[in-house]
């Protein structure tokens, strides 16, 4: 199953880069100005899902362009074609593809794929993460003020600007600097092969975080809520951290 998810991301991460630059159809999506979609994102779905449904015809899909087709199956594939769409849409090169499967409800595998710098960022569960192969492990840095922590500004920024600037301007005094570079998918693998030390974000749905919270985790990180209790990859918002600084980041958000 991982080795399917593996060439499904490799050849919709192709796709994409192939595609950058001779998108024709931007649509806004659900009446927000700023989300967009394009027919790239759909055919990418349409491409991964055609490739797992020949081999497994009866597993569960969640692709958020298609949305979910429920049926009695334990498997269920989450998938986001195109994370980083605003950044395809620019020609900026940080976007990537990102596939999990759960199995009864945990997630069992994890695969993001990042075609522009070609890196493949896998996880199973209980068999740790994997960076093109090369096992990863989230850093050691265990205080706050020498850590690089990335954010994101979802969608829906304009309702909740106040709170969300906030939390920036407070980790810009207590980290050792603050990024955003706009993929979810991504800030995850990063956290877990250790070139962020944290990331927080509120409104992710989940195929933002299906793949990356398992590379996360198995990589020896930790993920909860903002305020620390236990998470669901359906609960929206997520810390995702080393482990170290995670109370750290904690009484930032709380602030
Ligand atoms: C978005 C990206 C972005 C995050 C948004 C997501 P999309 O996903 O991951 O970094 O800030 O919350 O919705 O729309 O590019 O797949
Ligand atoms: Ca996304
Ligand atoms: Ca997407």
């Amino acid at each position: 199953m991982i080795e399917l998810a593996m060439e499904a991301a490799l050849e919709a991460g192709r796709f994409l880069k192939m595609s950058v630059g001779k998108v024709k159809s931007v649509e806004r999506k659900q009446g927000q100005e700023t989300n967009l979609v394009t027919e790239i994102d759909k055919m990418a779905e349409e491409r991964i899902i055609r490739k797992i449904k020949k081999r497994y015809a009866n597993h569960d899909f969640l692709g958020e362009e298609s949305g979910s087709a429920q049926s009695q199956s334990e498997y269920k594939w989450i998938i986001d074609p195109l994370d980083g769409t605003t950044n395809f849409t620019h020609g900026l090169p940080i976007f990537c593809v990102s596939i999990g499967l759960e199995i009864k409800g945990e997630l069992a595998l994890g695969v993001v794929y990042d075609p522009n710098s070609e890196e493949m960022f896998t996880a199973q569960r209980g068999k740790g993460a994997f960076l093109n192969n090369r096992k990863i492990t989230v850093s050691r840095t265990s205080k706050l003020i020498e850590s690089l922590v990335v954010t994101g500004f979802p969608y829906d920024v304009r309702q909740k600007a106040d709170e969300l600037v906030r939390h920036f301007n407070n980790f810009l005094k207590e980290a050792q600097a603050v990024r955003r570079l706009g993929s979810a998918a991504l800030d995850l693998c990063y956290v877990a092969a250790g070139r962020f030390d944290g990331f927080w974000e509120v409104s992710l749905n989940p195929w933002d975080m299906a793949a990356g919270v398992l590379i996360v985790e198995e990589a020896g990180g930790r993920v909860t809520d903002l305020r620390g209790f236990p998470s669901t990859i359906y609960k929206q918002q997520m810390l995702a951290t080393n482990g170290l600084v995670h109370e750290q980041m904690v009484e930032v958000l709380k602030k």
